[in-house]
């Protein structure tokens, strides 16, 4: 069914289902699966281009995956009968992907099959139903579920107990990097100020007046400040890392970039430090993870950009800090942290299929 190179893996690959998988998370982890060979997509999941092929969606990968097509949802029970074991990565939008992820799972149950789920949408981001509802304003879809899935960046998380995983959105993952090992370590006081630009691929592939290209092309809005939905996440992903709730001032910003994410955080030191003191405090912290470097020079986000790699720049004056971190929305924000859990729970390299460098222009 798929057309694209098995990259050696020893085990045949795992089958593995999309939902949402027209959408601009799901061709980017198409992307990557092309160049994984752990995962053979078997189930790509469409309603509006069902039967279609998934190159005519995503014509940069016609070649990769040549012979593989768009389903509709039921398809997936095929899929989970003939397999012993698969895993399911819903990129459908929050409100419909936990209904999805519950019918398949109940699908998967009654076919025998064994399946491990990675939501990258916002439906598993938090532990209790009424926190999920008090940010979305309806009742949560799948509460049942909520308790099975773990849930944070994985750089936060140790080794995987379970086999449901719920990722952070590209905003929280951006701040959630230097805010985590800055609250667990001590190193500030916990009220933060962030402002966040974020480039056109973050509103998804359907156009609306805002996102239309030359709405956004040459310009820069703040929008939703203090009331964007991914605040309060992230103080509740970040509590449950470190222990501390913070108080945050979130301001998002649309840029006239495609690509990525460029956080600012601006917080008081608990302690006057050096930047260089900070950064080597964050750059131990992160010591293990291959895709988190510090530096004491702000980062570019040209040079993170269409990678999984995320930096992160100190700068300190007296009990002054601020840490600017820049990663890419569609990889290190969604596909690519998905395919980290994936390659964690399932026993590869963390970096598999995810090591490749950004391109450096775009
Ligand atoms: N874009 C980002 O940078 C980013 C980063 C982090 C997380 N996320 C999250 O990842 C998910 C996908 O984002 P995206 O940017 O890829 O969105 P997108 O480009 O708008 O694609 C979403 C896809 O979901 C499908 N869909 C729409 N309504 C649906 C429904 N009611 N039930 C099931 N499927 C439905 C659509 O395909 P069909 O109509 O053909 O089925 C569509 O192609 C969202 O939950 C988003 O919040 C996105």
């Amino acid at each position: 069914m798929t057309g694209a190179p098995s990259a050696g893996a020893a085990a045949a690959p795992i089958p593995t289902a999309l939902l949402g998988g027209s959408g601009y998370v799901a061709g980017e982890l198409l992307r990557l699966l092309a160049g994984h060979g752990g995962f053979a997509p078997a189930a790509v999941v469409s309603e509006s281009r069902a039967g279609e092929p998934v190159g005519a969606a995503f014509p940069h990968l016609a070649q990769a995956w040549s012979e593989l097509s768009f389903t509709a949802a039921g398809a997936l029970d095929a899929l989970f009968a003939s397999s012993r074991r698969a895993v399911l990565v819903s990129a459908a939008p929050h409100g419909a992907s936990a209904p999805a992820v519950a019918a398949a799972l109940g699908l998967a149950a009654r076919r025998g099959c064994a399946l491990v789920v990675v939501d990258l949408s916002a439906d598993f981001r938090f532990a209790e139903a009424a926190a999920w509802s008090a940010v979305y304003g309806h009742p949560h879809p799948a509460p049942e579920l909520l308790a099975s899935f773990e849930r944070g960046v994985p750089e936060h998380l140790g080794a995987p107990g379970g086999d449901r995983f719920a990722h952070p959105g590209c905003f929280s993952t951006a701040v959630l990097l230097p805010l985590v090992p800055l609250l667990s370590l001590g190193l500030i006081r916990p009220e933060v100020a962030v402002t966040a630009i974020t480039g056109s691929t973050g509103s998804g592939r359907a156009p609306s007046a805002t996102t239309h290209h030359p709405e956004r092309r040459s310009t820069v809005v703040a929008y939703a400040p203090l009331a964007h939905r991914h605040e309060p996440e992230i103080v509740e992903l970040a509590r449950r890392a470190t222990g501390v709730t913070a108080e945050l001032s979130f301001v998002p910003q649309s840029g006239p970039h495609a690509r990525g994410i460029y956080a600012t955080l601006h917080a008081r030191l608990a302690r006057p430090a050096r930047a260089d003191e900070v950064a080597a405090a964050l750059a131990e912290f992160y010591d293990a993870s291959p895709f988190v470097t510090v530096a004491t020079a702000p980062p570019r986000l040209i040079d993170v950009a269409a990678s999984n790699r995320a930096v992160l720049g100190v700068a300190a004056r007296g009990d002054q800090l601020v840490v600017t971190s820049a990663l890419d929305n569609l990889m290190k924000g969604a596909a690519g942290g998905g395919l980290q859990w994936l390659n964690r729970r399932f026993g590869f390299p963390e970096t598999q299929g995810l090591a490749a460098p950004g391109p450096g222009w775009l």
